[in-house]
């Protein structure tokens, strides 16, 4: 049985709909992330969960166990949730050390002391702060901020941790390596994570499941590879990776890039294209790039990013995003080259 059930849930403010009939089932120890656009409903959704913020329509549970339901009225509150919380704008007490910061809510809970030493010690260690831990938060920097509210979260020891952006304000290489602490915690405690995040790296790297959301409204939930691989729409390719969306013409198995015929056509397996005017779908990696075989393009503008090479591509007037590896870009500006798309996604033209 899934451990988190969210049933056609839905929160308005006024007129706007933040969260639009929402169904969702989070298994027990998954990491299950949602990520979308901001205002798209995402710390809507979360503070729902966690017992902030109440339902206008539909039910919540967790375990089998009712928290949340419109229509019986009924309605857990947070303290009685046990869910470990970490917000976005991240609250620490300032005039209390880490440790207390940690500590206080085991205190709130009545735990007997050793036991909170015992919790707040391995939350501390954890997130890398035993050696600031008699330290106030004005002396700490953003990052070591934030893990304090992580820390915090760990140490009540939730069945269900909710984290709103828990990293936005750690440095990349931190943000990194904060990643796998998180990864490694929940793999340790055994967590339910529900993540929130509007970068979809972090999303594809931490979990189990994402949820893309889009004006309060769910556009796909599936393993970070589906979600890549599958998008059900061209928001949901658009908003995962990067993306290429070039406006075809199709006919037989052949398809040209709209207004540059002269450019000639590339082959495609008409099965898998329904129409006759195709938005061909596809990922700067995925683009093929020779000097013999494909639609003709020139070179526009060619970038190094470390090992790879960041190609724009003209076909006409319609502008290709190509990244390729030092070794297989041998192009410069300027260059004519030649392009194929072995493996792209098709939508109609909207
Ligand atoms: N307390 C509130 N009162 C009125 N409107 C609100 C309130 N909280 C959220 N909203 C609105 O609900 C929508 C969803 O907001 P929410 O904070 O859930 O977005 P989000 O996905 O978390 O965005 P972000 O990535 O910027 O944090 C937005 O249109 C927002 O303006
Ligand atoms: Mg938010």
């Amino acid at each position: 049985m899934s451990h988190l059930v969210l049933s056609h849930v839905t929160k308005r403010f006024g007129r706007v709909t933040a969260v639009d009939d929402l169904s969702l089932s989070i298994e027990k120890g998954e990491c299950f992330s949602m990520l979308g656009p901001s205002g798209c409903g995402k710390t809507t959704t979360l503070r729902m969960i966690a017992g902030f913020e109440d339902l206008d329509e539909g039910e919540l549970s967790v375990g089998g166990q009712l928290l949340s339901s419109c229509v019986r009225n009924y309605y857990v509150p947070p303290e009685k949730r046990n869910f470990g919380m970490v917000f976005q704008a991240f609250a620490v007490w300032p005039h209390l050390s880490v440790w207390d910061n940690v500590a206080f809510p085991l205190q709130i809970r009545g735990l007997p002391k050793s036991e909170i030493a015992e919790r707040a010690g391995r939350a501390i260690r954890y997130t890398g702060l035993a050696s600031v831990e008699r330290t106030f938060p004005n002396e700490l920097s953003g990052g070591q901020k934030q893990r304090i509210a992580l820390a915090r979260a760990i140490a009540i020891n939730p069945s269900v941790m909710l984290l709103d952006e828990p990293l936005s304000n750690l440095d990349p290489k931190l943000r990194e390596e904060m990643r796998f602490e998180i990864k490694d915690l929940q793999r340790q405690f055994g967590f339910t994570i529900v993540f929130v995040t509007h970068d979809q790296t972090e999303a594809m790297a931490l979990s189990d499941r994402i949820l893309v959301m889009k004006d309060g409204v769910a556009q796909q939930v599936g393993t970070p590879l589906e979600i890549y691989r599958r998008p059900a729409s061209r928001f949901v390719f658009g908003f995962i990776g990067l993306s290429n969306f070039l406006p075809v013409e199709v006919e037989g198995g052949s398809a040209w890039v709209e207004g540059a015929r002269e450019a000639g056509p590339f082959p495609v397996s008409t099965g898998g294209v329904p129409g006759r005017r195709m938005t061909l779908a596809c990922r700067p990696s995925e683009v093929g790039l020779s000097r013999d075989t494909g639609v003709l393009g020139t070179v526009r503008r060619r970038a190094y990013l470390g090992d790879t090479v960041d190609y724009r591509i003209a076909i006409g007037a319609v502008e290709v995003r190509v990244q390729k590896n030092r070794r297989e870009a041998p192009f410069g500006e300027g260059e004519p080259c030649r392009l194929s798309f072995p493996d792209p996604i098709w939508y109609d033209r909207e």
